[in-house]
């Protein structure tokens, strides 16, 4: 994509900043990148260009052109081009429209940055919070610009998944819900705006939903490690990849009324023998640990990371043929 005139400052060149800081630089915008750690700047465009490279080299080539890209060298060069390193937090905020912040989940850290970020922004940024949990409300009640603040957590692998949650505070001006979810929809991504906040949004809240009661299931012994993953990944996540859960309990019926009557009464009873959330520590969790040691091993995580993103892109490929 050609080069927009328009900046977009990152706050925390880590995971999450370094995959914002590409995702925005291959859809033309200008970037400012800040962290605290100058040494972690160097890493991060260093890491920008890996990844450019291993969609290159590592993809197959109906994904790369999926992607839109032709990945050579003189093309990372035009993407690193657009990213601007920078120490000095005023310099790096400076003209942005947009700031978004991917620092540590830490509510005291966040605050003490939004202080600073606040100190230096004007009413027509916007000042943007990568946290995967902490409330909007809570992260900006005491900012001065806390009409101009908003949540947009993406998911990881952040150039892969589509989704992507805006979490307005209940303050947050209408118009910087917009700009969000258009520069969002604008990359091919799939924003999705919470009507209102609640802790851990909706993605960490089905995902826990999920892990809690299949820590559960293994912890009442009832099943092993192995075949929890199997049911999802050679059955639910089958039909899951293509419709949500009320869409799917609609075809599981005669639409969602008859489900209601069918199964409701069920689904009370089953639901009222789940046991409450745990901490995840103990004999279950170590023998959770040494069973997936069988399955994936601590060392081959990275190897095992690499393939996963690779079956994410070519699903996404097929959805898109859908
Ligand atoms: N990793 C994920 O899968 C994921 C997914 C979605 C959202 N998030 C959220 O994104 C945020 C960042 O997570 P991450 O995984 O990228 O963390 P990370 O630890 O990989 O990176 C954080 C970066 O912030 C820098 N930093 C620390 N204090 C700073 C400060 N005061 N000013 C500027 N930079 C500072 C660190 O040096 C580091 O480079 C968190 O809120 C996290 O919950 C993470």
């Amino acid at each position: 994509m050609e080069a927009k005139n328009e900046i977009i400052t990152i706050i925390g060149s880590g995971i999450i900043g370094k995959s914002f800081a590409w995702i925005f630089a291959l859809n033309g915008y200008t970037i400012h990148i800040f962290d605290v750690d100058q040494s972690q700047l160097q890493k991060c465009i260093d890491s920008i260009k890996q990844d450019l490279k291993d969609i290159g080299e590592k993809c197959t080539d109906t994904i790369r052109q999926d992607l839109n890209v032709i990945v050579n060298d003189m093309y990372i060069e035009k993407i690193i081009g657009r990213v601007f390193a920078f120490t000095d937090l005023a310099k790096a905020v400076n003209n942005a429209f947009l700031i978004q912040e991917c620092v540590p989940e830490n509510l005291e850290l966040k605050r003490k940055v939004y202080k600073e970020v606040d100190g230096l922004m004007t009413v027509k940024q916007i000042l943007s919070s990568s946290t995967s949990s902490l409330l909007p409300s809570i992260l900006s009640k005491d900012l001065k610009h806390k009409k101009r603040f908003i949540v947009c957590h993406p998911v990881n692998p952040v150039d892969i998944v589509p989704i992507v949650e805006i979490v307005p505070a209940p303050w947050t001006d209408l118009d910087v819900i917009k700009t969000m979810k258009d520069l969002l929809s604008g990359m091919g991504k799939q924003p999705i705006v919470l009507i209102k906040e609640v802790p851990g949004f909706i993605v960490n809240r089905l995902q826990y939903a999920i892990l809690n009661e299949s820590y559960n299931l293994v912890n009442r012994g009832i099943v092993s490690v192995q075949d929890v993953d199997k049911v999802m990944s050679e059955g639910l996540s089958l039909r899951w990849a293509f419709l949500g859960p009320f869409q799917i309990a609609s075809l599981n019926a005669n639409g969602w009324n008859d489900y209601c009557d069918k199964y409701s009464k069920m689904i009370k009873e089953v639901s009222d023998t789940f046991d409450p959330p745990q901490l995840y520590e103990g004999k279950t969790s170590d023998s959770i640990f040494q069973q997936l040691q069988a399955i994936i091993p601590i060392g081959k995580l990275n190897q095992a990371r690499e393939k996963l993103a690779n079956q994410m892109r070519t699903l996404l490929k097929l959805k898109k043929q859908n």
